[in-house]
């Protein structure tokens, strides 16, 4: 099959068929997820607390996701693959936006980047889509702006707060944003959002009524901390993490017995 492009997303919502999207922040998951038949994948500044180790997604920087978005763009030879602009990397002016999206598009690999926010960076998606690099946005839970917005919790909740987020699907949708991930959102919010405006919703403990759905693949697939909370939201569809531990443990066994490597493993 052909690349997925910004424009299939869009046939996919006048056609009512929904997508599915999971992060990916190496090229075995992006090879796995894109043979899998995942159309987009997102290089996700959740790799700051999935792959690196840091307790938020702030101190993730662009040079750490550019090494991992170029994997995952070597590894997918089918999806749309989307990168996040990390914290600081957009905010500080509309230049600093432009600059970094090129970058991720130039450097990385990637055919399209997300930011987090409505309203207010209209003037940032603009920018960046005038660049001619189609622009993902980010609403509800931002986890970047967590400490502003009192820690995670759901966003959206009673009327004023609805009202905004609609107000901010449209904003983003009218800067020309081509989607709009919608995190932590009452259902019913999240089901009007997506009636409401053009472009595909990608939900994300958003309900069922959104265009398309996204996870975390290490929460998906088993593999986060099991000391850390996992979300409602997360399915889990396997449990990697044992399945690693099995694998490590039994390796480590073996080789302390004598029993690995075999002849088979070995040369004359
Ligand atoms: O970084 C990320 O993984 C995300 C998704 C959860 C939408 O932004
Ligand atoms: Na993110």
């Amino acid at each position: 099959p052909r690349r997925t492009r910004v424009h299939h997303l869009q046939e996919m919502k006048a056609r009512g068929e929904r997508w599915p999207m999971l992060t990916a922040y190496d090229v075995n998951t992006a090879r796995i997820f894109d043979e899998a038949g995942v159309p987009v994948l997102l290089v996700g500044d959740s790799a700051g607390n999935t792959v690196l180790g840091y307790d938020t997604t702030v101190p993730v920087t662009t040079e750490e996701l550019l090494i991992l978005t170029r994997a995952v763009v070597r590894g997918a030879p089918h999806a749309l693959v989307v990168a996040d602009l990390p914290f600081g990397s957009y905010q500080v002016s509309v230049e600093q936006a432009v600059t970094t999206a090129v970058e991720f598009m130039k450097s990385g690999g990637a055919h399209a980047v997300k930011l987090e926010g409505g309203a207010h960076y209209a003037d940032r998606i603009r920018a960046i889509v005038d660049a001619g690099i189609p622009v993902m946005a980010h609403l509800g839970f931002t986890p970047q702006s967590e400490h502003a917005l009192g820690g995670y919790r759901v966003q959206g909740r009673g009327d004023d707060a609805a009202e905004k987020l609609l107000a901010d699907a449209r904003a983003v949708t009218e800067a020309g944003a081509f989607a709009v991930v919608l995190e932590m959102v009452p259902a019913h919010v999240a089901k009007r959002v997506t009636a409401e405006v053009p472009i595909p919703t990608v939900g994300i403990g958003a309900g069922p009524e959104c265009d398309a759905q996204v996870l975390v693949w290490t929460d998906m697939a088993g593999l986060s901390d099991p000391s850390r909370r996992t979300p409602k939201f997360v399915k889990r569809y396997a449990d990697l993490g044992s399945v690693l531990a099995d694998a490590a443990g039994t390796y480590a066994r073996e080789v302390r017995e004598g029993v690995f490597p075999g002849p088979e493993h070995s040369f004359d």
